[in-house]
């Protein structure tokens, strides 16, 4: 009964709509979801008083600001630790910055969590994992087993995206309206900070890569390059951006172009939307609420960290 009065009103509003379509089948909805943050080793000096490992406060607004609470994933923990965190969490976020794509125990932990997610998913267990900058990177290294990436330098610019086909029908951009589409492609409200990237041959020429995620967007480097810029899984709820949707509403380094404009703000503000709503279609739970309590980021403060990084605030551990 339910369905057909939703089927209706599709039918009915559908002629007027202003948003893309979505594909997405309905499913049970968990409205307390937790988002894992992996924390990454700090390789900057400035930040080495401060702790080992990292998560830039951006990214916990960025999850926090769309209805989710967070959960830091330290670097030090044994593959049973991570599978109960696994069990107890709703999604996945990699954060940018500077590790190794194969070595680094930031790359080491995400490939636990990728598999688990892989063999999740596959089994009707939903479990998202977005990417950003870095993040991506590593999510096309897993995906791809080996590291693709070529110089793609765009420091410190802002751009428009230039959107492709399977953007207009993607998960990503489902329910984007239309106005807000169109300014992501004619305004520069991206910011790209990264000296490498994947490129669009590259990507096209490996088989693993094309045929496990769809290109929403790309741009072209400074060099000339034309690098992915935005990515989705075609089966998979995994996400990769190049550039950083954490930066519009978070950081404010006037040194550096981070777009602030409102319609930058909207694009950050569904996107992180968006991605907490994939995590709301996992049911994953901790079975204690103590040791929820525990382990969320609310157990930590951030450190101000404005007149030494481009952050405002960073949580160490
Ligand atoms: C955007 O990408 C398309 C191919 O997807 C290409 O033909 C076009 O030249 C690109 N435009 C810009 C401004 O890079
Ligand atoms: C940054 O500001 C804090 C006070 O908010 C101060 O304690 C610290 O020394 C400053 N760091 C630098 C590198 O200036």
């Amino acid at each position: 009964m339910l369905l057909t009065v939703v089927l209706c009103l599709h039918v009915i509003f559908v002629p007027w709509s202003d948003s893309l379509p979505t594909r997405r089948q309905p499913g049970p909805v968990n409205n307390r979801p937790i988002i894992g943050i992996l924390t990454q080793e700090v390789e900057d000096d400035v930040m080495k008083p401060f702790g080992k490992t990292y998560i830039p406060a951006s990214y916990v607004k960025y999850i926090e600001s769309a209805g989710s609470r967070v959960l830091p994933i330290r670097l030090t923990q044994s593959t049973d630790e991570y599978e109960n965190i696994f069990k107890s969490i709703n999604g996945l976020l990699l954060i940018g910055g500077s590790s190794d794509l194969e070595t680094s125990d930031f790359a080491k932990v995400a490939g636990i969590f990728y598999r688990l997610a892989l063999k999740a998913n596959d089994a009707g267990d939903s479990f998202p994992i977005w990417g950003t900058c870095l993040g991506m990177q590593l999510l096309t290294c897993l995906v791809a087993g080996e590291n693709l990436l070529t110089k793609t330098t765009a420091e410190n610019m802002a751009l428009p995206l230039n959107l492709t086909k399977e953007a207009h029908s993607s998960q990503m951009f489902q329910g984007f309206p239309i106005d807000v589409m169109k300014a992501l492609s004619q305004e520069a409200l991206t910011g790209n900070f990264h000296q490498y990237g994947v490129t669009v041959k590259t990507f096209k020429e490996n088989e693993k890569l094309q045929s496990f995620f769809s290109i929403l967007s790309t741009n072209t480097a400074e060099n000339g390059a034309i690098f992915v810029s935005t990515m989705e899984g075609r089966t998979y709820p995994f996400y990769g951006v190049q550039w950083h949707p954490e930066v519009n509403r978070f950081q404010w380094d006037p040194k550096l172009n981070f777009p602030h404009s409102s319609d930058a703000v909207r694009v950050a503000s569904l996107l992180a939307e968006f991605f907490v709503n994939e995590g709301r279609r996992s049911l994953h739970h901790f079975d204690q609420p103590e040791e929820e309590a525990v382990s969320l980021i609310y157990n930590y403060t951030p450190t101000y960290a404005g007149n030494f990084t481009g952050y405002e605030q960073i949580y160490f551990f």
